[in-house]
């Protein structure tokens, strides 16, 4: 599935930049850790009208340009929310949109300094439906160049977020079955923690208690994302009929 590949070819990217950053000779590596301060790895997930972006990502202070807001500093600092400068869940957005080349737009509000998101990819908000964010699965409090980020955070930036009646998390995220075997997933709300029912996924609906209970047929890889139709969409999850 595109979503899949794209997550592993993001995943090995980010591992490609890693390795090249370690590989450097010592006398650089002052000089790169000072360019990389702030620097860290989150689990950045976007999901708009499909998924756009499901993959850690490596990303920092910067400054970051969109077509409506113009260039801005975007390091945590961003109206006196942190004392340092760190990552943020819009640079982690801006560095998606470059490794993954999708394209994201937002105005700038001079007073909070900081951007409203507008569209991401294909995505653009309507009178009604806006893009929000979640970290950890909670509304941010401030904005994304405000809200800095902790390595394996899980930021989602979730579209109509606003009017979402559950964020779907789907666990495990990695299911093995032998064939006439069965296994089972359970989808939960990731804001409160409670089961979902009646999210499809792999085909079937959720339980009272949020389960799923996938068979194994014939062996292969299939991945998977639980969805309610009043609801934001799940993580992926990869399951492999051994
Ligand atoms: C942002 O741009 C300014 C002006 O070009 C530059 O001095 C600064 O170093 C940049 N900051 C980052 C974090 O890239």
């Amino acid at each position: 599935m595109p979503s899949f590949l794209q997550a592993s070819a993001a995943i090995l990217l980010c591992a490609a930049t890693l390795v090249d950053a370690a590989s450097l000779p010592n006398p650089r590596n002052s000089e790169r850790a000072a360019i990389l301060a702030g620097y860290n790895i989150v689990n950045l997930r976007i999901e708009g009208i499909n998924t756009i972006y499901e993959a850690p990502i490596f990303s920092g202070p910067r400054n970051v340009t969109t077509p409506s807001g113009g260039t801005h500093l975007c390091d945590g600092t961003n109206d006196g929310a942190n004392p340092t400068p760190g990552n943020t869940c819009t640079d982690a957005l801006d560095a998606a949109s470059k490794l993954a080349r999708f394209p994201f737009d937002g105005t700038y509000d001079a007073e909070f300094q900081d951007f409203f998101i507008t569209s991401i990819s294909t995505t653009t908000e309507t009178a009604t439906e806006f893009w929000g964010l979640l970290l950890n699965y909670q509304f941010t409090p401030v904005g994304g160049c405000q809200q800095e980020v902790q390595p394996g955070d899980h930021v989602l930036w979730a579209f109509n977020a606003f009017n979402a009646v559950y964020f779907l998390k789907a666990e495990p995220e990695v299911v093995a079955v032998l064939p006439g075997k069965s296994a089972v997933v359970t989808v939960t709300d990731g804001m409160s923690g409670v089961p979902v029912a009646g999210a499809e996924f792999a085909g079937q609906l959720s339980n009272a208690e949020g389960q799923v209970t996938i068979t194994g047929t014939k062996p292969g890889v299939n991945v998977y994302k639980a969805t309610r139709s009043d609801s934001i969409r799940s993580n992926a999850v990869v399951v492999t009929v051994i």
